[in-house]
């Protein structure tokens, strides 16, 4: 299968979101909402073929105001036909195709997205189309805030009273509307904020310029990240001092800042290579001594209404307490114990419902990956304990405004060679040794089913997924290029699939890594962007055990010469050799994640 991504993300890529720089939402002093009647868009097109046919699949981003129905128009460049088209109805004259809205899925909120597909002939090439226009505004990812009115509209009524010439002008003082309304999907109309502590880093290193401009997270690892303790993981940059350079960045225009809330009494229950500062019983010191003076700070910047700070919510935390407590084969003490006190649960609680306070706030709440809650028996009871959780502490759903998944993971964003639901020989892909009847194989089908379960347990509908794509590329010589023609089932998987690791279950600095998917906004239905949430280079730990203030421990993970344990499958543990404790810069790994980028860079 091959697929083509054609769209509008070019080059506007000036930090970060890529459908995003280049947009203009108007007056930046009230930048929350496009103006009334404001247009834009950019589109995504996919394209399976398979020699004479093919089946494609278009989703529309609206970045201008809200619309009741839409007509998407483009021209094929070759002899491409329509034949039959869903969720929605399509006309066709030589090139041109001309797709209106169905009865059900005219409206489409700012920022919101809206999906139809066909299947189409076509003899010779089948290249994609260049460009795309909604409502007869060309879909170039820019924001026209005054775009001409449809000359078909009835002409204003000659006998309407002119406005009164002695009207007060508005005051340029006025608060802007309503600054307490948070926006659908802060990504979209944002550039992404470019943390210099790690640009520097990647900057210095051979061919690291191509990416050092990329929008990252900056995580807040322990209390003496918040002012600034110039250890080797947060540098000399305090909360304040990145609050203040992301409004230098942002000079007047939307922008998101993403901080991984990340300090959890007992953290990382199951590992031992991100162990914390906080004991498990600690719960008063990160709410006093760490949650309530990150908020303090933030609510300084809730003026700059245009700086959207995306909060992380403690990476790791919770799907430990459904499959890592002793319970399972594998599990820890220190997850039984973090389980038994509500530490988790209430921690992450405060901090949803303290964060959420902030008007310009955005919480996301780690998910973990498919490799990890991917299967039945573990997807649902997390969806219920992150319920639990955002009605913790005085928290609500209210306060979440989404999920992150594969944050500082290395599954892939999709198996383009691999159907979960396939079969091979007879035998399903679910019962191979790889897939081990997990009910995914990538990051973008299980966030986006994720989301829907989360809906389905209490979550507000219009929730957002992100997915951290910093090191899920899979490029470079061992990609396949297309699916096995083996028989055998194991033989057919391992040859067909993109992700390289051992097991699926292995985290600590993945031999064979790449960049993936670079930061972009809105990239498909239900996920509100791709984002680099862990900094590509920063070490996931010691391969061997490194003394060192930070708490951390070392975990066999991240030992080359490991031979695994239940969790993954027995397997090896896939990690580069000669690593740092976590946080700390790891040239060799970074070069290999530049090697093997996914997209290439
Ligand atoms: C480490 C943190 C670090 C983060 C991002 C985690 O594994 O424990 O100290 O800030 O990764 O690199």
């Amino acid at each position: 299968m091959s697929k083509v991504r054609a769209t509008n993300r070019r080059s506007w890529l000036r930090r970060g979101f890529a459908t995003a720089s280049s947009l203009a939402l108007g007056a930046s002093m009230v930048a929350l909402a496009a103006p009334a009647n404001a247009a834009g868009c950019s589109v995504d097109y996919q394209v399976n073929s398979w020699g004479s046919g093919f089946t494609a699949s278009v989703t529309i981003t609206n970045l201008g105001s809200a619309l009741s129905n839409w007509t998407l128009e483009w021209d094929f460049p070759g002899n491409q036909q329509v034949t039959n088209l869903w969720n929605g109805s399509y006309s066709q004259s030589g090139q041109h195709v001309s797709v209106d809205n169905a009865p059900y899925n005219g409206s489409v909120g700012e920022g919101g997205t809206v999906n139809f597909g066909f299947n189409g002939s076509y003899s010779g090439s089948n290249d994609i189309p260049t460009s795309f226009s909604l409502n007869g505004v060309t879909c170039d990812g820019s924001v026209d805030p005054d775009p001409p009115t449809d000359p078909t509209d009835p002409p204003t009524d000659p006998t309407d009273p002119p406005t009164d010439p002695t009207d007060p002008p508005t005051d340029p003082t006025d608060p802007p509307t309503d600054p307490g309304e948070r926006v659908d999907n802060p990504f979209v109309g944002a550039q992404g904020y470019v943390n210099p502590v790690w640009s520097a880093k990647a900057a210095a290193e051979p061919g690291g310029s191509a990416v050092a401009n990329e929008s990252t997270a900056v995580w807040l690892d322990r209390i003496g990240a918040i002012e600034g303790n110039d250890s080797a993981t947060t540098g000399s940059m305090g909360l304040r001092d990145h609050l203040d350079e992301a409004v230098a960045q942002a000079d007047g225009d939307p922008l998101v800042i993403q901080v991984v809330i990340y300090n959890l009494p007992g953290r990382d229950c199951a590992a031992l290579a991100s162990n914390g500062e906080l004991g498990p019983e600690e719960i008063d010191r990160y709410k006093n001594e760490y949650i309530d003076p990150i908020a303090d700070i933030m609510s300084d910047y809730a003026q700059y209404d245009n700086l959207r700070i995306v909060n992380i919510i403690e990476i790791d935390s919770l799907p430990n307490l459904v499959t890592n407590t002793t319970d399972n084969a594998g599990g820890t003490e220190l997850c039984d114990q973090m389980k038994a006190n509500g530490n988790y649960v209430n921690g992450v609680g405060y901090a949803l419902a303290t964060l959420g306070d902030i008007p310009n706030a955005y919480n996301y709440v780690d998910a973990a990956h498919h490799g990890w809650i991917g299967w039945d028996t573990n997807f649902g009871p997390s969806a219920e304990i992150f319920y639990e959780a955002a009605n913790a502490s005085g928290a609500t759903v209210d306060d979440v405004h989404g999920f992150i998944a594969n944050t500082a993971n290395y599954s892939a964003l999709e198996e383009p060679y691999l159907d979960v639901n396939g079969t091979v020989n007879g035998q399903m892909i679910r019962q191979s040794d790889w897939v081990d009847w997990n009910q995914y194989v990538d990051e973008l089908s299980f966030a986006q089913d994720l989301r829907q379960e989360l809906v389905s347990v209490g979550f507000n509908s219009d929730i957002g997924m992100l997915i951290d794509t910093s090191r899920n590329g899979w490029g470079g010589p061992e990609r396949p290029t297309g699916p096995s023609s083996a028989t055998d089932l194991n033989t057919y998987v391992e040859e067909s699939r993109i992700d390289r690791r051992f097991n699926p279950g292995n985290w600590c600095n993945q031999a064979g890594a790449g960049l993936g998917e670079r930061p972009t906004a809105a990239p498909e239905p239900g996920i509100d962007a791709y984002v680099w949430a862990k900094p590509p280079g920063e070490s996931d730990g010691a391969s061997e055990y490194i003394e060192n203030d930070e708490g951390k421990g070392f975990d066999e993970m991240c030992d080359p010469a490991y031979g695994g344990n239940a969790r993954n499958g027995n397997s090896p543990s896939g990690a580069l050799p000669n690593a740092p404790i976590s946080g700390h810069w790891f040239s060799a790994q970074f070069q290999e994640l530049l090697a093997n980028a996914y997209p290439p860079l």
